[in-house]
């Protein structure tokens, strides 16, 4: 079923899986799904179509079709994996990728690409001597139907090393060269604070008011967003991750305009009833600050509304 030289596979046929399939399809590198949610019995490759809008060109979109293999999720095919690529959500990652460890190499590097951060800490002691990288990217993508995604922006996606084998020269070129806008990073930890700051100011806040990204630049939002933020930079200092609090608020507000028609992530979970990220966003700050016996009022209540959206069953968003 695998193709002997698919060295590189993803874990998680969500949008952003199926974008990153896309650039390293396009790129001429073999890549795989591993099918864990995908009939094997049925299906030996996995066709989807990806419209995707090169960054010179605004309104018309390329046509791909792409036919890759769906990789079993047994030891004789996961063994020649040499980086695997984890997109699921972040409440997800440790159910989808420990009951495969075994049937990894040792050599295999681990690759995580998800809102939010946790699932890291969890993750590192479970792997052995096997390599971890994070990333994070502000692509935006958007999936039309199960195997049709649309590429709706071109944000930065950052990767870098976390803890392990360093991932292998080539895998890192291979990656820098097949995603657009992509860059290593040396410190990745503060990348992803950085990231956590603007979902943790923009997701909630557009669930809980049912607005777009852009309806929170008006000034009613102003305070909420600020004690969010303040709490976050004096939560990572304690983690040892100074953080420019100006910079940061800056950046919220550059993409709450860049992205202003968008519904965010958190907003489309609430609105189809699907478990949100909550957890992994303000919820990562709350536990940081309990770490170190402190409180985040703040995205507590955060936290505590969108618990409160995810089981009412009829939130009358859209
Ligand atoms: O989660 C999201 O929706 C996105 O990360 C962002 C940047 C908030 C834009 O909508």
């Amino acid at each position: 079923m695998i193709s002997a030289n698919v060295e590189i596979a993803i874990l998680g046929a969500g949008a952003v899986g199926q974008l990153i399939c896309h650039q390293l399809h396009a790129a001429g590198i073999p890549v795989g799904f591993i099918g864990k949610n995908i009939d094997t019995r049925r299906e030996q490759q996995l066709s989807f179509t990806a419209f995707i809008q090169p960054e010179q060109m605004t309104s018309k979109a390329l046509e791909s079709h792409y036919s890759v293999p769906i990789i079993e999720p047994k030891l004789e095919a996961l063994s020649g994996i040499k980086l695997i690529i984890v997109c699921v959500k972040a409440y997800q990652v440790l159910d989808a990728i420990t009951p495969l460890l075994d049937k990894l190499s040792s050599q295999c590097h681990i690759l995580l690409l998800h809102n939010g951060m946790g699932p890291h800490l969890a993750l590192a002691p479970l792997i052995g001597t096997r390599g971890l990288s994070l990333g994070t990217t502000s692509q935006g993508v958007l999936r039309h139907n199960r195997w049709q995604i649309k590429q709706t922006g071109h944000g930065l996606t950052q990767i870098g090393h976390f803890s392990g084998q360093p991932l292998d020269d080539r895998y890192r070129h291979l990656l820098l060269e097949a995603i657009p806008n992509c860059e290593w990073v040396d410190a990745i930890i503060p990348c992803l604070w950085q990231k956590l700051a603007v979902n943790a100011a923009i997701n909630p806040l557009t669930a809980i008011h049912k607005c777009t990204n852009g309806t929170l630049a008006q000034p009613q939002f102003n305070h909420t967003i600020a004690a969010i933020l303040d709490e976050l930079v004096y939560v990572a200092a304690q983690d040892g991750i100074q953080l420019d609090r100006v910079f940061l608020q800056d950046r919220v507000y550059r993409v709450i305009t860049l992205t202003a028609g968008n519904f965010s992530s958190m907003h489309q979970d609430v609105a189809h009833q699907r478990q949100t990220e909550i957890d992994q966003i303000n919820g990562y700050i709350c536990e940081r600050a309990k770490v170190h016996g402190l409180s985040a009022t703040t995205n507590t209540e955060m936290c505590t509304k969108i618990k409160q959206l995810e089981t009412s069953k009829s939130s009358g968003h859209i």
